[in-house]
């Protein structure tokens, strides 16, 4: 909660490989989010590879988040104007997210200030891969994305990714119920049990007690993933994401909500190169238009899609 009592959402975009576009699309989100009238915050968390301020046309702010490791500067200080009427930046550090320059305590502070920024909105640009600090800030979040492309290498990267999510996710709450050791021991006998996989585990878990069960279903509930779809040159590729959702929840018993695509425009790219805003200069692209879009579906709450699935089974 905010100084104001402002209850912001944070959203955090994040994905299996490089160059997909989770930059893009967090200042594409970020922006809609900011011309709707709410005051959105972009935290560029990619340390080392920091440039969501050129995708917005900024130069670099002379405050970054280095500040904050560094120089122990409150984050709501680090925060500069991006020239986008209610969005504002905190510019990434080109120090890098190992464990090593970032130690748990920091990491702890970093998530308490983030909770505590006065906006409506706080969307974290997290890097590519599966990092235990870029898996715990993205678990950090109300709203938790991820951008792929219709390709294969990007979607199988993706599918690794929201695995290393939920694996992370399941370990933070066996070791909160004091339950990692029962967890390991059930895993250890796994062929007893005809387990096979991470899914039977978890079926197997909660049939066996309900004291796990109910943990399970508690902290699990409401545990949703959204994935856009970038890049999309084909309407073949659409397909492609709306199949993801059952793979996921095939294979790991899990909720995904297709969020929406966005197409491949070479005006994009362009724009990127020049420096400039491409929200805000391209009003009327296709691209805009879908970025809008799918930030609605992701903003709605209760979530539309969501609900349906549920009730679907
Ligand atoms: N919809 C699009 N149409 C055309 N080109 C795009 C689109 N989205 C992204 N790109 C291109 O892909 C490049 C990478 O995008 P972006 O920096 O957003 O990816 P990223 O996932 O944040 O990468 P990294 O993992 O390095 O942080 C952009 O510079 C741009 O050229
Ligand atoms: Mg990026």
């Amino acid at each position: 909660m905010g100084e104001s009592g402002r209850k912001g959402e944070i959203w955090a975009v994040g994905g299996g490989k490089g160059g997909t576009g989770k930059s893009f699309v967090t200042s594409g989100m970020g922006t809609h989010l900011a011309q709707k009238g709410g005051r959105t915050i972009l935290l560029d968390a990619d340390l080392g590879g920091a440039n969501l301020h050129t995708l917005l046309g900024m130069n670099r702010n002379r405050h970054s988040l280095s500040d904050f490791f560094d120089r122990k500067v409150p984050l709501s200080e680090i925060v500069a104007q991006s020239g986008i009427a209610n969005l504002e930046l905190i510019t990434g550090s080109f120090a890098s997210l190992d464990s090593e320059s970032i130690n748990h305590a920091q990491k702890q502070k970093l998530f308490r200030h983030i909770r505590a920024l006065d906006a409506d909105h706080v969307l974290i640009d997290l890097g590519a891969g599966s990092h235990i600090n870029t898996l715990d800030t993205f678990l950090l979040a109300d709203k938790m994305i991820v951008v792929t492309t219709p390709e294969i290498t990007s979607l199988e990267n993706m599918y690794q990714f929201i695995k290393s999510v939920y694996f992370r996710k399941l370990k933070l709450i066996f070791k909160a119920h004091n339950l990692t050791a029962t967890i390991q021991g059930t895993w250890k006998d796994r062929a007893t049990h005809n387990i096979r996989s991470l899914k039977e585990l978890i079926v197997h878990l909660k049939q066996s007690s309900d004291d796990i069960r109910d943990i399970l279903e508690r902290e699990m509930s409401g545990f949703v993933i959204y994935v856009v779809l970038n890049q999309v040159r084909t309407p073949k590729d659409i397909v492609v994401g709306e199949n993801l959702k059952s793979v996921c929840s095939n294979f790991l018993g899990l909720s995904v909500v297709y969020a929406g695509h966005s197409r491949h425009d070479e005006a994009v790219h362009r724009s990127i190169n020049n420096k400039e805003p491409f929200m805000l200069l391209n009003r009327f692209s296709p691209v805009v238009k879908e970025i809008r879009t799918l930030t609605e579906i992701i903003a709605a709450e209760p979530h539309p899609l969501f609900e349906k699935d549920m009730v679907n089974g």
